[in-house]
């Protein structure tokens, strides 16, 4: 949500600025602008994506080593060039960029106006710059950090300043930052993809750490500006990571790379016939669990899903699985004996956030699972476990998800190991098998075509139904949220046997029900569930394991998926989903990999 650039070096700052933001543009696309200092701060804003910004800034003269960027998902203020950061004093001497929300922005905005600051925009970051330009007397970081006391709410900033012409002063509270080291020059950013180009060298920050970027030094403060050393973090991914690597969309090499991230997510934790290790998690850690509530947003959430069906039927510990918004607000019931899992692919969800925070002051113990290291879920969880999706770029998660799940797998397997519940030779089996769903998965992408024409005959329609029993169901929320997210078609998932109790009254002549049946012990069910629709005329496109025989012609269209245990079906049965979402997408010509009002990483609550 919004991504901040900062840069002070030997380059030109416009170049570097815009090819960061070009990274970050899944932060946030409703606007984007730089600012770039050279005895004066020239600023340029644009309204829509950032090829907006690039044509209207040949118009301007922005030459320059020091500068910050912004893109821009609008909470406060619709999406203008006036709402687009940076945000500026009237003198145009101190410019901010900010993601994050100030909550008491109202309150600050009065007190500003009433010393005769002047407001241009409708956006609560505007503050930041009037309130600075108040304290400052000479020096910005005293400055900043006196602002940053005033500030309630979460933030990211970078500030310039005219009269401090070697100095880019950036902080931290709630939202993520982080700090590239070069050769002669540094970077300050909202994610490492921006910054991958020019260095692997970061500083993870954590909350009210203040920073001093100059050309040849970076410095470190606490609010009380004693200064702090941080160990140099070695980014082990490369730029073509974050790259479309001669696929169309992010989206699609991000499907394509699921068989890759799942062997990266199993590697050194999974080995046959060994204890399955979780990287500096000790043995006992969860010998009193007694208790597991899963809290996520969005796919996470759905991934939770299958996490709890996998946890509770490999180990026996019961698992409630809550949307993190909602979490909060429920008053749970939480003991020691309680463990809150929080997934989240970024790290940095507001919410997650929250639910972890919330679980910690309870005295719960805590469990993470992310993508991003040193990510705010990571830093403050007791426990993380990373999944090794790589760099994920496209809005809709996909290969982040299929991650999720094998971490969940392999989390449950670690407690299976020591709690009897079901047989050693069973536990063996999944492991085992868990190992071959990267080869799975590999198999379900060389069946793309059928998808393709799937979308192809359902790409106009307005409503479409997924069903499914048991995992399947979980599966099939997620593959009616990918559809939502990237076509715009409004979608239905449904429990199989929980249609006939109102959604059934939809289905009409060719109304396209998308049927997930891949449990051998839901099938006899699932095939009269999918009867009920099929006599009131609905098109049924079915999602079959290989072996599956029986009934076939009720089904107008099969995609055949790897035969796998029913636990770890929905691996393989996700991604002609996926597949389905993406290519109705293509069709429609929507813009894949940023869909309309969404933002990868939520930020705020
Ligand atoms: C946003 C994204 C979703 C994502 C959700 C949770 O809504 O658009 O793709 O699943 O946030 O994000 P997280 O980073 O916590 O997994």
């Amino acid at each position: 949500m919004c991504g901040i650039v900062g840069y002070i070096g030997k380059n030109e700052a416009k170049n570097v600025l815009i090819d960061g933001l070009a990274k970050l543009e899944y932060r946030g696309y409703d606007s984007a602008g730089i600012s770039v200092l050279n005895n004066k701060i020239t600023t340029v804003k644009a309204k829509g994506q950032l090829a907006n910004l690039v044509k209207k800034s040949k118009d301007f003269n922005l030459e320059g080593n020091i500068g910050i960027g912004h893109t821009r998902w609008a909470t406060h203020g619709e999406p203008s060039d006036l709402n687009s950061h940076p945000h500026l004093t009237e003198n145009k001497k101190i410019s901010v960029v900010h993601n994050g929300i100030i909550e008491n922005y109202e309150e600050l905005r009065e007190e500003l106006k009433n010393k005769g600051k002047k407001f241009v925009s409708q956006t609560d970051t505007e503050v930041v710059p009037h309130l600075i330009e108040t304290f400052y007397e000479g020096n910005l970081l005293d400055a900043v950090i006196k602002a940053t006391k005033r500030i309630e709410g979460s933030y990211a900033l970078g500030v310039i300043c005219e009269d401090e012409p070697d100095t880019v002063v950036a902080v931290r509270k709630d939202s993520p930052l982080i700090v590239g080291l070069g050769d002669g020059e540094n970077f300050i950013a909202s994610d490492i993809p921006a910054i991958l180009k020019h260095t692997k060298d970061v500083y993870l920050l954590n909350d009210k750490e203040f920073v001093v970027l100059e050309k040849d030094k970076v410095t470190l403060f606490d609010e009380n500006k004693n200064e702090i050393k941080k160990d140099v973090y070695k980014v082990t991914f490369d730029d073509t990571a974050a790259q479309k690597g001669g696929f169309d969309h992010f989206m699609l090499k991000e499907i394509y790379e699921q068989p890759k991230a799942i062997k990266d997510t199993l590697a050194g934790r999974v080995i046959p016939k060994e204890r399955i290790v979780l990287d500096n998690i000790d043995k006992d850690a969860f010998q009193n669990i007694e208790r597991i509530f899963i809290v996520a947003c969005g796919t996470a959430y759905h991934a939770g899903l299958i996490g709890k069906n996998a946890i509770e039927r490999l180990s026996g510990v019961p698992v409630d699985v809550d949307i993190a918004s909602e979490f909060r607000y429920r008053n749970p019931i939480l003991t020691k004996n309680t463990l809150v899992m929080v997934i989240s692919q970024s790290g940095e969800t507001a919410d997650t956030l929250a639910a972890l925070r919330l679980s910690k002051e309870r005295g719960c113990k805590t469990f993470a699972i992310t993508n991003v290291v040193g990510s705010s879920v990571s830093r403050e969880a007791d426990y993380v476990l990373y999944t090794h999706a790589g760099p994920e770029i496209a809005v809709a998660s996909t290969k982040a998800y299929i991650t999720q799940l094998v971490a969940l797998y392999t989390f449950a397997l670690y407690l299976a190991q020591d709690r009897n519940y079901i047989e050693r030779e069973k536990i063996e089996s999944i492991k085992e098998e868990l190992l071959t769903l990267s080869d799975k998965v590999e198999k379900s992408l060389e069946n793309s075509k059928i998808s393709k024409e799937i979308a192809q005959k359902i790409h106009k329609e307005t409503d479409i139904f997924y069903l499914g029993r048991g995992m399947d169901y979980a599966v099939a929320m997620e593959g009616s949220l990918k559809l939502k997210e990237i076509s715009y078609i409004h979608s239905e998932p449904y429990a199989g046997g929980e249609l006939k109790h109102g959604p059934i009254a939809l289905i009409e002549n060719g109304t396209v029900v998308i049927c997930l049946n891949t449990n051998k012990e839901l099938r006899g069910k699932m095939d009269s569930n999918i009867k009920e629709v099929v006599t009131r005329g609905a098109y049924i496109v079915g999602v079959i394991p290989e072996s599956y025989t029986d009934n076939l012609e009720t089904y107008n269209t099969i995609i055949r998926i790897p035969d796998t245990d029913p636990i770890l079906s929905p691996v393989a049965s996700v991604v002609p989903l996926q597949l389905i979402a993406y290519y109705v997408a293509i069709e429609k010509d929507c813009n894949v990999d940023k869909p309309r009002n969404l933002a990868k990483s939520v930020t705020v609550e």
